[in-house]
């Protein structure tokens, strides 16, 4: 009788242990990492949102309003872009997007063939392989980082996955804010560069947001 008692006590003890393990993991990882959380599935469930809004404003998908690809000149070999940029509703709140596409490296060949401005113009759809956005969303979501919300999305509005910390994270949300302010990584670092503290490189963006 007494043994029986002891093993069901054990059982619940080993349920116990076996439900809790993937949310102490879980609250582990968040304790060691660097940054806050990104990625989240309230990140994923915003970025769907963003997404949907731009396809209803066509910024994206069945008709969108294109402009004209132009060679950035930023890295090393430099690539053929893509810039828009405008206010959009999303939910209950209107911020600024600015929205990047990026038709891969300038004069590289791939399977594609090379990568040229006039071959980007005459198909788009073939030479795009990411959409890089930033869209200013409430205050109280990131005030010290002027509330941008960062997403790295495919064609088909998926978004990037890539190995943070040794987790695979798709790339949506503060990207990266470190918990201190010196472990800012990704997007948010390398955007505290360009000057006037808007994280906006393109000088013509930023006029046109301020207007
Ligand atoms: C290594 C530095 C670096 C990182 C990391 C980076 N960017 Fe940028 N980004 C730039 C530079 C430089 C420009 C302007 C020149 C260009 O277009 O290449 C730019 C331009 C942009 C623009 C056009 C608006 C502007 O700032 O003028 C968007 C949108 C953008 N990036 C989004 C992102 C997102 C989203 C991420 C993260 C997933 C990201 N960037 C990560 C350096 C970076």
């Amino acid at each position: 009788m007494k043994s029986v008692k002891v093993a069901k006590g054990g059982h619940r003890l080993l349920l116990w242990v076996i439900l809790a393990w993937p949310f102490s993991l879980y609250s582990a990882e968040q304790e060691s990492s660097r940054f806050v959380p990104v990625g989240t599935p309230a990140d994923l469930q915003y970025a769907a949102q963003l997404w949907s809004a731009m396809v209803e404003e066509k910024i994206e998908g069945e008709g969108r309003k294109s402009n004209p690809p132009f060679f950035g000149g930023a890295r090393p070999h430099g690539e053929i872009l893509e810039l828009s940029d405008q206010n959009l509703r999303v939910g209950s709140h209107t911020g600024f997007i600015v929205v990047k596409r990026n038709y891969g490296q300038a004069g590289v060949a791939d399977v594609r063939g090379r990568v040229t401005v006039e071959r980007v113009t005459q198909n788009r759809a073939k030479f795009l392989d990411s959409i890089t956005v930033m869209y200013q969303r409430e205050s109280g979501y990131d005030d010290l980082h002027q509330n941008w919300f960062w997403a790295k999305f495919r064609p088909d509005g998926s978004l990037f996955r890539k190995r943070i910390e040794g987790r695979e994270t798709a790339l949506a949300g503060r990207l990266l804010k470190g918990k201190q302010r010196e472990d800012n990584a990704g997007c948010i670092y390398c955007h505290s560069a360009a000057g006037g503290g808007d994280y906006i490189f393109y000088p013509e963006i930023t006029s046109r947001r301020s207007h």
